[in-house]
């Protein structure tokens, strides 16, 4: 079996000319432009490729972007008090603190301190209390995005054998949660994990992310299973150059799973794309404007 390769890019596409109509009306018709309030702290190389992205795509979306620079030696009084004024700001409609955060710094009181409202990341206890208990919530942009790739591949997932593979805040536990409401049988399976080839064979979906490049091999699956990877790993080339490779050994996966993500091109699109939704979701709520709906019924 040769593996359908989902093509990510084009999903996440489709999904910001969607987002880019939504907003064009949200601004025609109720004269309101979504805004996004990036916050960086320090100076992360990888944390400033990242803000330029989604800046840009934001800039492609019709939706304001305003990065919130913060030195690393002051972030301690001033990150909180930025985040006061960002919350209390009624055109600021999403706040993002890009991660990770100087280890002086406690990412979860950091998160706690930001809007539930505006957390368009999904990260705030609240919105994972809500996600947890089947509430309206502002749900994480990766496995958002995981979910709607498999969406499009399935009718209905009720039912199926599901293992997501890690269990970060992130991705990983939001991932099952999500998962859970679609009515899958869920197994989070992690570094701790026994004998995880053989829980990895019993899934008919497997959703990688572990970190860990190539991790996943085509051994471990079950034929015509669907791979969904998260991860964005750079391993050396023998070349000397270097290149992106996900969690999952793509080459011995895609003889046997029925489809896969490729990486690039595959979740981390749908990932920006998600976030661009969230703005607009969070945007609407506080405006009392009902929700653009497409992507999540
Ligand atoms: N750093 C890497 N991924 C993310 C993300 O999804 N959100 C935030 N805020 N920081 C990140």
């Amino acid at each position: 079996m040769v593996a359908n390769v989902i093509d990510g890019k084009k999903f996440a596409q489709n999904m910001r000319n969607k987002i880019a109509a939504d907003v064009k009306e949200l601004k025609a018709k109720h004269h309101v432009t979504p805004e996004l309030a990036v916050v960086l702290v320090g100076e992360n190389p990888a944390s400033e490729v990242y803000v330029k992205s989604k800046e840009r795509y934001c800039s492609e979306v019709g939706i304001n972007s305003c990065t919130h620079r913060v030195d690393e030696e002051s972030a301690g009084e001033t990150l909180f008090a930025l985040l006061e004024v960002l919350n209390a700001d009624l055109d600021v409609h999403g706040i993002l603190v890009q991660l990770p955060l100087p280890s002086y710094l406690d990412e979860a009181l950091v998160i706690r301190a930001i809007s539930p409202q505006k957390d368009v990341d999904g990260f705030h206890i609240s919105n994972v209390g809500l996600l947890g208990t089947g509430q309206k919530s502002l749900v994480p942009c990766t496995p958002l995005g995981c979910l709607l790739l498999l969406q499009d591949q399935y009718d209905d997932l009720s039912g199926l054998n599901v293992v997501v593979v890690g269990r970060s805040n992130i991705v990983g536990k939001p991932m099952a949660q999500l998962l859970l409401q679609e009515n899958c049988t869920v197994t989070i399976a992690h570094s701790r994990s026994r004998d995880i080839q053989e829980i990895t064979r019993q899934a008919d979906i497997v959703v990688a992310a572990v970190g860990r490049p190539q991790f996943i091999k085509g051994d471990w699956i079950k034929e015509g299973a669907t791979i969904i990877d998260v991860g964005i790993n750079r391993i050396a080339c023998s070349d000397g150059t270097t290149r992106l490779v996900g969690d999952v050994d793509f080459e011995s996966v895609k003889n046997i799973a029925g489809a896969v993500t490729p990486v690039p091109g595959g979740v981390g699109p749908m990932t920006i794309a998600c976030l661009l939704s969230n703005v607009l979701t969070t945007c609407c709520r506080m405006k009392g404007i009902e929700e653009p709906t497409g992507f999540f019924e």
